[in-house]
């Protein structure tokens, strides 16, 4: 009697978790060991996870986890995103993150994540957004990551990575955003990167990288910004290919201990900002620039020559910096006179410590034009009147 009473009830139970099955959809096992293993690996103090020891991770709707909204081939439900930013987590990257396999956004920006990026990560290969800025990770970042054929961003920028660009990204053929500056990278960089031909943004500044610049990176054809400043590409100067960056709009190759001259970059139709400041770069001033230039900033080279007039046709120029320098000639009065006048935007300019001798034109400074030069003291007395307030 008692016997049978048990298997009855054995019975009412598996089927309740039948229809259980067939009703409800769960998500796969291996991903609820993955979150679980994520979520132990980090320090939690606003308790963001608290929900993540309820029931099913995407039935539940866990609190920055998003599943498909359908069941797969294998009838489980998959974890698609991981949201995680501004949480005030710390802790590490667990490595089976790498068995998220339909992941498709990684996002742990801004939190205080320290330990390495796991190499496992490059087996998510639907993976398209990896986002990790804004932590303290350190070590180097896994060649693995290179497998990731379908990532459109990888930002790991504002962190403490160390190690070499591994030659592997040159495989990341969807990347458009490579946002890895603020960080300790060193040695060269890849000239393989060229093959990344969607390229749009190479963010390399504040890195500890050496070596030349590539000529290859030219053919990166929708390239839009680079900026690789504060590095120290002492064997290089800026190879003229780079007048073929057609789409160029800002290059800025601030602090990079280049020397050797500018190149011509007037081909590059849309190009509004450039500092080259704070290098060895030698010769001349490019006799034409872009006519969107918007910022110029070639302070602190080893430049000669005059000021090209054709900077009297820059109508939205709001800054140019070329103090120190070796500057001679005079100063053509119409780079201030020439100005869109339905321009709201001030233009500053600096032209101190040179070797100029004068100014062309009448000087008739307007209110909104900042002007840093000195002829000697009679001329600071004379510029000192023209900018006070009348
Ligand atoms: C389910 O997901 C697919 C693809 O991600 C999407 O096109 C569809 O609109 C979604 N359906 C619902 C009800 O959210
Ligand atoms: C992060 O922690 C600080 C204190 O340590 C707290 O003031 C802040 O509200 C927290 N932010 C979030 C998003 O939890
Ligand atoms: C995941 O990555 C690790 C390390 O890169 C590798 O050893 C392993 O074989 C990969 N697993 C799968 C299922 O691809
Ligand atoms: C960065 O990493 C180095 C070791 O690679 C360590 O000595 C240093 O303290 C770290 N800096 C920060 C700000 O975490
Ligand atoms: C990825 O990059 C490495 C190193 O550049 C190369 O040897 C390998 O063939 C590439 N793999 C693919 C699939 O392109
Ligand atoms: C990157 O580093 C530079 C130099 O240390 C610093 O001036 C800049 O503010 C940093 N950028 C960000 C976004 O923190
Ligand atoms: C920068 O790289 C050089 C080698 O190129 C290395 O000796 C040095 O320790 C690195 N500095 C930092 C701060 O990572
Ligand atoms: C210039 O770059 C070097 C690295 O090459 C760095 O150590 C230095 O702090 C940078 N200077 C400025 C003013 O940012
Ligand atoms: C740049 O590297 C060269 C060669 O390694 C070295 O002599 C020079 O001091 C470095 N410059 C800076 C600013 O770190
Ligand atoms: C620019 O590209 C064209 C066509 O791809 C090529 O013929 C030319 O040599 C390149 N110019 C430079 C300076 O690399
Ligand atoms: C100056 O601004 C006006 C109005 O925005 C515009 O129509 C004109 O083309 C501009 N001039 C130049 C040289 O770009
Ligand atoms: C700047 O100067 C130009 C030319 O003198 C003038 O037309 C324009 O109104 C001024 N803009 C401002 C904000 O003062």
């Amino acid at each position: 009697m008692l016997q049978l009473r048990t298997c009855e009830c054995v019975f009412v139970l598996s089927y309740c978790y039948l229809a259980l099955l067939t009703v409800a959809q769960v998500t796969s096992p291996s991903e609820v060991n993955a979150l679980l293993a994520v979520k132990n690996n980090l320090i939690d103090p606003m308790k963001h996870l608290s929900d993540w020891n309820k029931g099913d991770p995407c039935a539940f709707k866990w609190t920055g986890v998003f599943c498909s909204n359908s069941t797969g081939t294998d009838d489980y439900l998959h974890v698609e995103e991981l949201q995680l930013m501004n949480m005030n987590l710390s802790g590490s990257l667990a490595p089976e993150l790498g068995q998220l396999s339909h992941l498709k956004i990684l996002d742990f920006t801004w939190n205080k994540l320290t330990g390495s990026i796991p190499r496992e990560i490059g087996n998510l290969s639907s993976l398209k957004l990896l986002l990790l800025n804004g932590n303290k990770l350190s070590g180097s970042l896994p060649d693995e990551l290179g497998y990731l054929s379908k990532l459109d961003r990888l930002q790991v920028d504002q962190n403490n990575i160390s190690g070499p660009l591994p030659k592997s990204f040159a495989n990341m053929s969807s990347i458009r955003h490579l946002h890895l500056n603020n960080n300790s990278i060193s040695g060269q960089i890849p000239p393989e990167l060229y093959k990344l031909s969607a390229l749009f943004h190479l963010l390399l500044d504040n890195n500890n990288l050496s070596g030349y610049l590539p000529p290859e990176l030219s053919k990166l054809s929708e390239m839009r910004i680079i900026q690789l400043d504060n590095n120290n590409f002492s064997g290089s100067g800026i190879p003229d290919t780079y007048s073929n960056l057609s789409r160029l709009a800002k290059l800025s190759l601030r602090n990079c201990s280049l020397h050797g001259s500018i190149p011509d970059l007037r081909s590059i139709r849309k190009l509004y900002y450039l500092d080259l400041s704070k290098n060895n770069l030698g010769g001349s001033i490019p006799s034409k620039l872009s006519d969107s230039m918007r910022t110029i900033d070639l302070s602190e080279n080893h430049l000669s020559g005059p000021i090209p007039g054709s900077f009297s046709n820059l109508p939205f120029l709001q800054r140019l910096s070329l103090e120190s320098n070796q500057l001679n000639g005079s100063v053509p009065a119409e780079i201030w006179q020439n100005m869109n006048s339905t321009k709201s935007a001030r233009l500053t300019i600096d032209l101190r410590i040179n070797s100029l001798s004068s100014i062309s034109g009448a000087l008739n400074l307007p209110d909104n034009v900042t002007l840093s030069f000195c002829l000697g003291l009679e001329a600071i007395l004379f510029v000192r009147v023209q900018t006070q307030p009348t």
